[in-house]
């Protein structure tokens, strides 16, 4: 059985108040009304980190961050280190968001070097992947998915996997309203977990959870989930409402 997660990824939104206000919200929510074992993982600004992971007292709501850097430690100002990250209760953190492959230029080889100094400072890594609407349209979305999953995971072998985490996040789908039919979502999770076992074998694949991600939210999540590849979600700007979060982690039957 693999882990069912659903991930809110706060990018850059909420005041300090508001996020604590909201972590609390989620926490009470949680603890009043879930009642399964879906993991929800709360990835705020790594400013409000340890203020919110004090808040997180339930077994199944998890701290993430959304970035880390890829060496260890040393002079590169303004940047925060896996170490850091760990040490400030974070258990997950966000590599190869789309967003920071376009704002920022990151690409396979960088992280892979992320991915690398994540997992010796213990954070489970969730490594998205995800075509534009550009190589949609040209078909090329197989391709790219399979030229990102091989470029920064290929160098690992599957005991150092064995906490990652895929996002699948179509760019042309995130924060636009644009959902991933459920079953164009499945076709490429199926896709992934292929690409898993032909490098890594059965039964690693098996274990991988891969989430949804790109404008998911309460309406259309129970529909996702129920695809066979699917295992929870990424969720952006769902995630910054309480009662919206907690209805999609709901969604699990
Ligand atoms: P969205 O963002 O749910 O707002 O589309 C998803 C993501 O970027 O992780």
């Amino acid at each position: 059985m693999r882990k069912k997660i659903v991930a809110g990824n706060w990018k850059m939104n909420k005041s300090f108040e508001e996020g604590l206000a909201l972590a609390s919200e989620i926490v009470n929510f949680y603890k009043d009304e879930v009642h399964s074992d879906v993991e929800a993982v709360l990835i705020p600004p790594f400013i409000h980190l340890v203020s919110v992971g004090r808040l997180l007292d339930h077994p199944h709501v998890q701290l993430g961050a959304q970035n880390c850097h890829q060496e260890v430690s040393g002079a590169y100002t303004g940047e925060v280190s896996a170490a850091m990250l760990s040490s400030a209760g974070a258990q997950y953190v966000i590599l190869g968001h789309s967003e920071r492959r376009q704002y920022f230029g990151e690409e396979e080889g960088l992280l892979a070097k992320k991915i690398r100094t994540a997992l010796a400072a213990g954070l489970k890594p969730i490594y998205c992947v995800g075509e534009t609407k550009e190589e949609r349209e040209d078909n090329r979305h197989f391709d790219v998915i399979e030229s990102q999953v091989e470029g920064a995971l290929s160098v690992f072998s599957a005991e150092e996997l064995k906490t990652l985490v895929i996002a699948y996040e179509p760019v042309w789908a995130i924060g636009t309203g644009l959902t991933a039919s459920p079953e164009q979502a499945q076709e490429v999770h199926a896709f992934i977990r292929n690409l898993l076992e032909k490098r890594f074998g059965a039964s690693f694949s098996q274990l991988v959870p891969i989430l949804y991600g790109g404008s998911v939210n309460p309406t259309n999540a129970a529909e996702l989930f129920s695809k066979r590849d699917i295992d929870g979600g990424l969720v952006g700007g769902a995630s910054l409402k309480s009662r919206d979060f907690i209805n999609i982690i709901q969604s699990f039957v």
